[in-house]
């Protein structure tokens, strides 16, 4: 699995404390930016980072904001991207189960870093369970096909 990573100023701290996540789990990833704290667009980073999921040039992405929410609703916007924000453990297992997102964002000022640990794991290690939720997500993906 290859993850592709990206926040803006707010998210940064986070997404370099996630890092230890993925190296210790052994996952690859590239960090697409932003590098540093100076104040840039959420939007720019989960655009590209999306883009590259719905590609298939990555497997699944993590965004990082402030809230999270910036991130999730510019994520969403791409076809293709099933985004969620997540704050808890529950949300992180079910949002794969049920949803089988491909995007995963998180609040840096909202999520404590141990937390957000533990829902980088949980989503990571989910799968889909298919069944009714794949004909809800059907319903999704046909609606998005449609527009
Ligand atoms: C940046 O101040 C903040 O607006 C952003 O990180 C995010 O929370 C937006 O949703």
């Amino acid at each position: 699995m290859k993850i592709a990573l990206g926040s803006d100023h707010a998210g940064y701290d986070l997404k370099q404390m996630l890092k230890s996540v993925l190296d210790e789990l052994k996952i690859e990833y590239d960090d697409l930016g932003t590098h540093d704290t100076i104040s840039c667009d959420y939007s720019d980073y989960a655009i590209m980072v999306s883009e590259k999921v719905a590609s298939g040039e990555y497997d699944r992405g993590i965004l990082i904001c402030g809230t999270g929410i910036g991130m999730c609703i510019a994520s969403n916007k791409v076809k293709g991207v099933r985004a969620a924000l997540v704050e808890n453990i529950y949300s992180a297992r079910l949002t794969r189960e049920h949803n089988n997102t491909n995007v995963l964002c998180i609040g840096g000022r909202v999520v404590g870093p141990e937390i957000a640990k533990e829902i980088v794991k949980i989503w990571l290690g989910t799968e889909f369970i298919g069944g009714k939720h794949e004909r809800r997500v059907g319903k999704i993906t046909a609606y998005e096909n449609k527009i």
